[in-house]
């Protein structure tokens, strides 16, 4: 294997980023109190235009909140696509419940809304719905079946900072929308994540959970077993520089996504990620599906061949249902998730990052172009 010389991710961090951290250190507030985690969670809930958001370490614990503070417990079903990152299915199986995998609408690669009413039980307590690869699922839909059926819905957003659907954002269209600040992800502090919500009961008992489950009208009295779940100030100082540069670092990605588009446009059994009509997605990683029959390889050949010439990419997610934590209740539900399995297949992202070159993603793009059956 050659050397990678052209990496898949890597964060957007500038002298402001640089300049909150020396500031946070020198106010000496390290740890999860301190003026920047209030900003942040502020300036987030604000613009994901919701009441709240509660910051916390990572966007699987913002998973394993949201159902704790929802009440999930052992004996549980969620409905969740299988096409995803294991965080989503993990937070499932933390408490106890179990994640009840369907498949994705090919139009959108996320969560079908036509399949969801016939994997409800009595047992089914709500829906996650991931937003793929910066895609927001069609919400409209499934907050209507959830309602029927008075099931919560909780947003996995971790890959979708900043999407909209039919005009308004992504972590405001549930009763939970959860993220991730991973330094691959649109905005980033190394670790972190958060949940955005509406309902202040809710968001009472998710900020009790939190904080090892401190009353919040009683220091060091802990009505509940809690956790803790908290983010430090010195990674909020981060964010805070991320959302004043978040309009900044999105036009950087959205010309990358214009690019590869140029450059991969008509070649034979490439093509791109789906965008429904009401969607405004997010540029996280840009994706392509190949067609082995019409390109003349396979997905695993050309990531083999970028590899050569110093590209890292990145295949598909593996449907979650297939691994080895899940596949066993799988087979016993005789899942069939055609169209997870397919895209999953023959999906891969391409590099995108800010400082990534027009000359490096022509680069890239020739060499898809010029392997190509024609
Ligand atoms: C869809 C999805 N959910 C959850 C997570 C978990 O976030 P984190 O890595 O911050 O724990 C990720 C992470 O990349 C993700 O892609």
């Amino acid at each position: 294997m050659k050397k990678i010389m052209t990496q898949v991710s890597a964060p957007d961090l500038s002298k402001m980023e640089e300049a909150n951290v020396v500031d946070a250190i020198r106010s000496t507030w390290i740890s999860s109190t301190g003026s920047y985690i209030n900003r942040f969670e502020k300036e987030f809930a604000n613009k994901c235009s919701t009441n709240y958001c509660l910051s916390v370490c990572n966007g699987t614990v913002a998973l394993h909140l949201a159902l704790l503070a929802l009440d999930v417990r052992h004996g549980d079903e969620v409905i969740v696509p299988s096409l995803t990152y294991i965080a989503t299915a993990n937070a499932v199986r933390y408490v106890g419940a179990e994640p009840i995998f369907i498949d994705v609408d090919p139009k959108t690669w996320c969560i079908d809304p036509d399949l969801i009413e016939n994997s409800i039980t009595r047992r089914t307590k709500g829906i996650i719905v991931v937003h793929l690869y910066g895609h927001p699922a069609d919400m409209d839909r499934i907050n209507h079946i959830a309602a029927v059926h008075g099931l919560w819905v909780i947003e996995d957003a971790a890959e979708a900072h900043f999407a909209k659907y039919k005009g308004d954002p992504v972590g405001s269209l549930g009763r939970v929308g959860t993220f991730s600040f991973y330094g691959n992800k649109i905005i980033t502090c190394g670790e972190g994540g958060a949940i955005t919500l509406n309902d202040k009961n809710l968001s009472i008992r998710a900020k009790t959970l939190r904080g090892q489950g401190m009353d919040p009208n009683r220091r060091y009295f802990f009505p509940v077993t809690g956790y803790n779940f908290r983010l430090t100030n010195i990674a909020c100082a981060i964010l805070c520089a991320q959302m004043e540069r978040y309009k900044n670092i999105l036009t950087k990605r959205l010309n990358i996504f214009s690019t590869y588009r140029e450059f991969l446009s008509e070649i034979n059994g490439i093509s791109f990620q789906p965008v429904a009509e009401w969607a405004e997605p997010t540029p996280w990683l840009f994706c392509i599906v190949v067609n082995e029959k019409e390109y003349g390889k396979s997905r695993d050949d050309l990531i083999r061949l970028l590899e050569n010439q110093g590209i890292e990419t990145r295949p598909f997610f593996i449907p979650l249902h297939l691994l080895p934590p899940f596949r066993e209740q799988s087979v016993e539900r005789k899942d069939s998730l055609i169209h997870t399995e397919k895209i999953s297949r023959s999906g891969l992202n391409l590099p995108t990052f800010s400082n990534l070159s027009k000359k490096e993603i022509e680069k890239i793009c020739s060499i898809i172009r010029s392997s190509s059956l024609r």
